[in-house]
């Protein structure tokens, strides 16, 4: 459990409306459910968005009641459905959403999402001065500020179930598997899920990739016995197709190794034990925040406490992957 800021009320307000915005993720549902029942507490009334801003540029959007919220905590994806919105960069749409959300009388805007998407809320925040608060919902768990995200520890488990999969075919048939996990630009998923496979070896974005220290480490726990089979969990990166190139890579140096893609199953299925909790509370207290006269924040976690991130600081600073970690990942696989 999470030790949560106590805040006071400062302010009032009658309606919110909340958004999912971006690649969906696992507890997304259960975040919707515990802004919106907590906003029915205080008599606010909120405005499910459909699609992201995609739904808000078009004014898709309906005030949800208690019953909307029903029967959703246990579902995966997200019941606003979620989309990429690249018109969303530009100063004029954005100024075209403020305007819709004021015909309607709405005067704060919750978005749940990655980092593209929070970038979107604070632009949003700081061009029309409409309250914004986020909340880190992504399955890649790359948001500064925050230890933790709506959706990674489901994505975890569900690559750690395919790959635990994975391990009894490849050790039955002596075969090395190159296993993709998500992560375009971070290697948080793939270095939590490879500690705990215990994968033999793990290549993220952070770090360039050597062919020959990588054949060179097969070889070696080859010769030490350890090595007839084994996973290496690959962050998908930017490049396309990189874990079969890694694969082509490898065959020079004389490995055939299997390539198992995982892809989008990360992002469904239903949410942990974990994730519901996480996301409830950051549901919950997004609107505390809001009536605490907080704006422009992402609620997150730090040390095992609710806190308050400025949006701001989400574009100006990255979360880097922790070298002890790495550090402990590589020494668990020598
Ligand atoms: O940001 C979440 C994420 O799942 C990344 O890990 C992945 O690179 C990307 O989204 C895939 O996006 P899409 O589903 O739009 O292809």
């Amino acid at each position: 459990m999470y030790n949560l800021p106590s805040l006071d009320v400062v302010k009032t307000f009658s309606s919110v409306a909340i958004l999912t915005s971006g690649g969906d993720a696992p507890g997304m549902n259960a975040a919707i459910r515990g802004a919106v029942r907590s906003a029915l507490h205080h008599n606010i009334t909120v405005y499910g968005v459909q699609r992201g801003f995609s739904g808000l540029l078009q004014d898709d959007m309906e005030p949800l009641n208690s019953s909307s919220v029903s029967n959703i905590v246990q579902r995966g994806g997200t019941f606003l459905k979620s989309a990429r919105c690249p018109e969303f960069h530009t100063t004029e749409s954005r100024a075209l959403a403020a305007n819709i959300l004021q015909r309607r009388g709405i005067e704060a805007l919750i978005v749940i999402g990655g980092d593209g998407s929070l970038t979107g809320a604070h632009l949003f925040e700081e061009e029309t001065g409409i309250p914004v608060i986020g909340l880190p919902g992504t399955i890649d768990n790359d948001i500064f500020g925050t230890e933790d995200t709506i959706g990674f520890d489901t994505a975890m488990n569900t690559a750690l179930d395919a790959i635990d999969r994975i391990r009894d075919t490849a050790d039955s048939h002596e075969r090395h598997f190159l296993v993709e996990v998500m992560g375009r630009n971070s290697g948080f998923l793939a270095t939590h899920v490879g500690i705990a496979a215990g994968a033999e070896m793990i290549l993220v974005p952070e770090h360039a990739i050597n062919i020959e220290e990588v054949a060179l480490q097969l070889v070696t726990s080859h010769r030490s016995g350890m090595g007839s089979s084994g996973i290496i969990v690959v962050a998908e990166g930017n490049k396309p197709d990189l874990t079969h190139n890694i694969a082509q890579q490898l065959q020079q140096h004389g490995f055939t190794p299997h390539v198992s893609i995982l892809g989008h199953i990360q992002r469904g299925g239903t949410p942990s034990g974990h994730d519901r909790v996480l996301a409830s509370c950051l549901g919950a207290i997004a609107i505390d925040f809001l009536l605490a006269g907080y704006s422009d924040i992402m609620v997150g976690v730090s040390d095992g406490a609710v806190v308050d991130v400025p949006l701001d600081d989400l574009i100006r600073y990255r979360k880097g992957l922790d070298p002890e970690l790495l550090k402990i990942a590589l020494q668990l696989h020598k």
